[in-house]
C-alpha cells in the first residue's frame, strides 16, 4: 500500500513539476516563443485549451527535449509460435521461447532527439506541433503506427495520467505566463539546459534562476 501511495505521488508530482520547470527555462531562454504564447494567452477570458493550440505546442516541444521519465522499462517475454524469427530490427536478439524475460530499455530522450525523425531535434521549435508542421499529428501518447516521441511512454501500460497531466502542466504554464514576464536574472549566465537524474526523473541540474515581472503592474 505504502509503495502504492508512493508511486501515485511520486509518478503524478515530480513529474508535472520537473516538465513545467523546464517549459519555463525554455521560454526564458526564447523570448520570441514566450511572446508568442503570452499573445495567445491574453486573447480573451473564456476559451477552453482547444483554442490555444500554441501552450499545447509548447508543452510536447518541452516533454519532447526533456522527458521527465528519460526511459522506459518493459520485461518481454517469448512466444513459441515466434520462436522461428530470430531478431527484433537488425540488432536486437528476441527473448528465448522458453519464458525467460528479456528486459528491454527505451530511451524516450533519444527518440525524440532522432535527427531521421525530427528536423534540427535538438531545437526548441514549438511551432513543429502546429497544423501544417512535421509533428501535426504527433499526440503525447503515441498510437500504433510510428513513435516519434513517447514522453508518457507506449502501450498498454503508458502513463494513465497523460491527459491529467497535458492539463495540469498547460494551466500551470498558462497562469505562469499570463500575469508575469520571465526573463535572465540580471546576475548570472544564461540558462543551464544540463540534466541531472533524480531517482527516475531527469530534472534541471541547475534550478532555474529566473526574474520574473509583474505583467499587469
Ligand atoms: C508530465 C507528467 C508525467 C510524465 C512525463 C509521466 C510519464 C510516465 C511514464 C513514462 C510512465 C511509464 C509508462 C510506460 O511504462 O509505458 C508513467 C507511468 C505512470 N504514471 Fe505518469 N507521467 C506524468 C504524470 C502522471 C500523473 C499526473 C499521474 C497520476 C495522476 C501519473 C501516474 C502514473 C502511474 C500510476 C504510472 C505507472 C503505471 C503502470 O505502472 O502501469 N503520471 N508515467
Amino acid at each position: 500500500m505504502v509503495r502504492l501511495i508512493w508511486e501515485f505521488l511520486g509518478a503524478g508530482t515530480e513529474t508535472v513539476v520537473a516538465c513545467v520547470e523546464w517549459t519555463l527555462a525554455r521560454l526564458v531562454a526564447h523570448p520570441g516563443v514566450q511572446k508568442k504564447l503570452h499573445r495567445e494567452l491574453s486573447g480573451g477570458d473564456q476559451r477552453s485549451f482547444q483554442d490555444l493550440p500554441y501552450l499545447r505546442a509548447v508543452i510536447l516541444e518541452s516533454l519532447r527535449l526533456h522527458p521527465p521519465v528519460p526511459f522506459i522499462l518493459r520485461d518481454v517475454v517469448g512466444l513459441p509460435e515466434i520462436a522461428g524469427a530470430t531478431e527484433v530490427g537488425r540488432a536486437v536478439p528476441l527473448p528465448p521461447p522458453d519464458g525467460t524475460p528479456v528486459r528491454f530499455v527505451f530511451m524516450a530522450e533519444d527518440i525524440a532527439r532522432d535527427p531521421k525523425a525530427w528536423t534540427d531535434p535538438e531545437e526548441f521549435w514549438p511551432e513543429r506541433f502546429l497544423d501544417g508542421g512535421e509533428g501535426e499529428d504527433v499526440s503525447p501518447s503515441p498510437g500504433p503506427k510510428e513513435i516519434r516521441m513517447m514522453p508518457f511512454g507506449a502501450g498498454r501500460r503508458h502513463c494513465p495520467g497523460a491527459g491529467l497531466a497535458m492539463i495540469q502542466a498547460k494551466c500551470f504554464v498558462a497562469a505562469l505566463v499570463r500575469e508575469f514576464e520571465w526573463a535572465l536574472p540580471a546576475t548570472g549566465g544564461g540558462v543551464d539546459h544540463t540534466s541531472t537524474n533524480a531517482l527516475f526523473l531527469k530534472v534541471m541540474a541547475s534550478p532555474l534562476r529566473a526574474c520574473i515581472v509583474p505583467r499587469r503592474s
